[in-house]
Order: structure tokens, then sequence, then C-alpha cells
């Protein structure tokens, strides 16, 4: 973890995670110890030729200057009729959606619209990094709920406990990172007796939408008429097309929600890289590639063929995301932080420990292992494991 550096000009925290994201330090210490890196969530493999090809062109043809402030006409026009096609939701292109510098940011922005100092967000644990931090960098009060392991089910009347007069939000991700856990339509409908008759905001972060494995779908906040008046539903291309790198997204809302997000998206980024843009106007709808669901799930299935030689254990393969959480307690009883640790450097495996997704850094000894990577990577990985015993 990062040491803080003494200054003079003493900057107070805005928020109240120490150190440096775990996502940076696990890869981090991957690159120093020559470990395999199956710790940050993003695939190691040649994205689409197409799309590729698109991006060059894009620049050549001189798409090279500022996109307008909501995202390119094109664009919004592509994610709308992808939508449709897909969900058979109606979205309004020009009210309803805004592209974004990818879904972290998406997510921070929607906080910021929404969030006066001392309101309270609703927050499913183990949750993906940014999410605390954000609500506090607003003055807002972060009130953690925890999913019940290994299933990471919610426990509604914990939700329930967990709202009070000065609950303004609740942030949801399905599918779930870190533990691939998806929500069944009932889930939303409990959410929507949760929130009916109050000012609750919702925050569906659905970037692994396209990520389901085992013939399941994906249930969008979108589908659900009466939470979609009240939610901000935000996505990301990195996580469709292995582009994690272009760090691009969109955020769909009603149009008083997204009016109250480009408020503050104005003034933050402006616009969003046009040549990735143009590039995924093109490619949206002409995507002629294997469903990135079926790729990941022949990942998931070998790698966790893989590691029934090793003493790990899967209490449930994931069904969507990227993501496989694995218990080790048959090989160390040291907390996941150590664990993950002495595995990246003693080993030459780096994953993510479980704890880092708690704000009070519950330790339930899991960690998470990413398989969005090349066959190769993941054989390599686990000849390695297979030396635990
Ligand atoms: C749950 C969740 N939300 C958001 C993101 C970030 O998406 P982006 O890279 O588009 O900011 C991630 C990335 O790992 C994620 O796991």
């Amino acid at each position: 973890m990062e040491n803080t550096i003494i200054s003079p000009f003493e900057f107070a925290a805005k928020h109240s995670a120490t150190g440096t994201t775990i996502f940076a330090v696990m890869s981090a210490l991957a690159a120093q110890h020559n470990a395999i890196n199956l710790s940050q969530g993003f695939p190691d493999f040649h994205i689409d030729e197409q799309l590729s090809r698109l991006l060059g062109e894009a620049a050549r043809e001189g798409h090279n200057q500022y996109a307008p402030m909501p995202g390119l006409p094109a664009l919004r026009q592509a994610i709308a009729a992808n939508f449709k096609s897909r969900y058979g939701v109606d979205i309004d292109a020009d009210k309803e959606i805004t592209v974004t510098p990818g879904a972290t940011y998406a997510i921070y922005t929607a906080f910021t619209a929404i969030l006066q100092p001392g309101d309270e967000v609703v927050v499913l644990e183990p949750a993906y990094d940014s999410y605390i931090p954000n609500i506090e960098m607003n003055g807002a009060i972060a009130v953690p709920v925890s999913l019940s392991a290994p299933g990471f089910e919610v426990d509604w009347n914990k939700v329930k406990d967990a709202i009070t007069p000065r609950t303004r939000a609740i942030i949801i991700n399905t599918p779930h990172n870190p533990t691939g856990a998806i929500w069944s339509k009932e889930d939303w409908d409990q959410l929507a007796d949760v929130v009916r008759g109050t000012k609750i905001v919702v925050l569906a972060d659905e970037v692994y939408e396209q990520l389901v494995f085992d013939g399941q779908r994906h249930y969008s906040v979108l589908e659900h008429p009466e939470l979609r008046e009240r939610s901000f539903a935000l996505y990301s291309f990195g996580k469709v097309f292995n582009i994690t790198g272009w760090k691009i997204g969109y955020c769909i809302a009603p149009p008083a929600f997204t009016q109250a997000f480009r408020r503050i998206h104005q003034f933050v980024s402006f616009t969003v890289n046009t040549p990735a843009q143009y590039a995924l106007a093109m490619h949206l709808g002409n995507d002629t590639a294997t469903p990135v669901h079926l790729v990941m799930q022949q990942k998931r299935d070998h790698f966790l063929s893989l590691l029934k030689d090793t003493p790990f254990t899967i209490f449930q393969p994931a069904k969507g995301s990227y993501f496989q959480i694995a218990g080790y307690e048959r090989i160390s009883g040291l907390p996941d932080m150590e664990f993950a640790e002495w595995l990246t450097k003693e080993i030459g495996v780096a994953t993510i420990p479980v704890s880092a997704f708690y704000k009070n850094k519950k330790d339930d000894k899991l960690i998470r292992f990413c398989f969005a990577k090349k066959e190769e990577t993941l054989n390599e990985a686990v000849s390695r494991l297979k030396k635990l015993g």
C-alpha cells in the first residue's frame, strides 16, 4: 500500500479509502514479481479486427476534434438501436443517452449530479471499489449492506433496515464484480417494493450486461418500467468489446436525470475521444465476432476445469462477469490480503483479495481470479497454482 507523502500544504482527504486502489497495487506487484496477472479485470487478447481498423480509419479520415457534449449522434443512435434489438426497450438517443469516458466516470458523475452533503447511499458489498470513495467525495455517506456468501444473494430485510429518510440512492451491480452473481427479475421487483413511495434514485452498474453464462440472461433496470423512471443505468464498451483501455462507456437515464448528469459532465470532461466514438458507432450492429458471453463462458469453463487439480474451493461457478471467486482455506490461514501478496510473490499468480471490496475490509478468506485471459495465460497460471498441492 502507498505511503502518505507529507507536505506542508496538507490536503485533507476527500474520502475514507487509504492508499492506492487494489487493482493498481496488485497489477504493479504482478509486474514486479513477473507473476501471471489474474488480478485486474482486463482481457489480454487481441480485439476484433474490424474495430481496430475502424479506429484507425476514424483518425485518418479526420474525426479528431471535439465531439458534441452528449456524444456523437451516430453512436447514441446506434446504442438506442442496439438496446431496442436486445431488450426491446425504447430509448431516446438525444434525451436519454450520454457517452462518457468509461463507466467509472459515469458512476461518479451520476452521484455528483444527485448527492448533497449528508445524503446516504446504500451500497451492497462486496462492491466495486470506486463506489464508496465517489459517494464520500460528494460529502455523502455510504451505508454498506453485506450480500450473503457464498451465493452473494441480496438479503432484502437488511436492505430495508438500511433505508432512512436520508437515503438518496442505492447502487446495484449486476452481473456482479467480484462475485459473478447475477440478478433475477424478482430481485428488481424486490428493489421496486423497497423504493416505491420514496425519492430514492437507483444507480444500476450493468457494465457486464453481455457477460452472462449457461443460457441465463441479464435483466436490465431499463426493462423494469417502474424502476427505469428513477434510474441511471451505466455501461462500458470496455467490457463488451475487450477494449478496457479505450475507457469509453455511457449513461442511460430519463430526460430529467440525463439533464442533471450532463450539468456535471459538461464541466468535468465535456466530451469523449472522437475516433473511439466514431469506430464504435460504425461497429455496433455490424459486429460479426463470436458473442462475448460465449467466448468468456468457454474461458470460465476451461479455467474451472484446470482449477480442479488445485486445492482452491469453488463454491459456485461465476454466473456472469469476468471473475471467479475461490476459497483458499485448504492452503493457508493467512488474511486474504497477505495471502494474495504471498501468492503473487511466491507462486507467481496475482489475484485480488475480496476484503478489498468491503469498506471495513471484511475478510471471508476469498480471492478473485479474472479469467478473461488467453488460454495459454490461464494454463500457465494454473500450472503454477498446482504447486500448492
Ligand atoms: C463493476 C464495475 N463497474 C465499472 C467498471 C469500470 O468500467 P470502465 O472501465 O468503463 O470505467 C468496472 C471495471 O472493472 C467494474 O468492474
